[in-house]
């Protein structure tokens, strides 16, 4: 059986890592109104700021190695199924950039700074403008409501790619053991 061309293995690393944490930012940043208002609020609004943060920085290396890489080639496909995909990419990329900024300047526009895991503080660079908080807010939220559907479509794909076309667009992107666990000599 030919191999299939993987991505390597620190991209590999990156994309799962980033699908966690945004999940987890996720699921954290809709769940806050749920816990009960004091420490424990404070403590949990605090992760949500540090993990999307974490997106941001690992998106940020995702894209400079992916500049650095030797690129992958694109499995054999319709045209128009090829450019869709580079269009969700795209719009991936764009979300997992803006979302945290979006967010990161909601607080700042407070005159707040912002704890990164609690090692350190990123200062506010800007001047305080109440005005801006709930417009940035409203639109983080939005932003973020949309890119999970746009995450959902884009991991749908991927099952369609696998169950349905069968072919090795997702099994190219999974750790090695579970690669070869669906496809014997990935
Ligand atoms: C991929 C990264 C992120 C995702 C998916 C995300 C998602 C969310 C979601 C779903 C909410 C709740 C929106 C609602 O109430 O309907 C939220 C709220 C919030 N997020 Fe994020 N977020 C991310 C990154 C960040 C970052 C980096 C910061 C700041 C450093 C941040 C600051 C905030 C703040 C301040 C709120 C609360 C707004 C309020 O109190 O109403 N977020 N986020």
């Amino acid at each position: 059986m030919t191999p299939i061309p993987r991505y390597d293995p620190f991209s590999i690393d990156l994309h799962w890592l980033v699908a966690v944490a945004v999940l987890a930012t996720y699921a954290i940043g809709l769940g806050r109104e749920l816990v009960p208002t004091g420490q424990l609020r404070t403590a949990t609004l605090a992760l949500h700021l540090s993990l999307g943060l974490s997106v941001f920085v690992l998106t940020a290396l995702r894209l400079g190695w992916r500049g650095l890489r030797v690129s992958v080639p694109s499995l054999a496909g319709q045209r128009w199924a090829l450019l869709a995909s580079q269009a969700m990419q795209l719009a991936l990329y764009f979300a997992l950039i803006a979302l945290p900024l979006i967010g990161l300047f909601s607080v700042w526009a407070e005159g707040r700074g912002v704890s990164v895991f609690g090692l350190c503080v990123l200062p506010s660079p800007i001047n305080a403008d109440k005005r801006l908080v709930e417009p940035l807010e409203d639109l983080h939220a939005v932003g973020a409501h949309l890119m999970i559907v746009l995450a959902g479509l884009h991991a749908a794909a991927a099952l369609v790619h696998h169950h349905l076309l069968r072919d090795d667009t997702l099994v190219r992107i999974l750790p090695l053991a579970l690669a070869q666990r669906l496809r014997p000599g990935a």
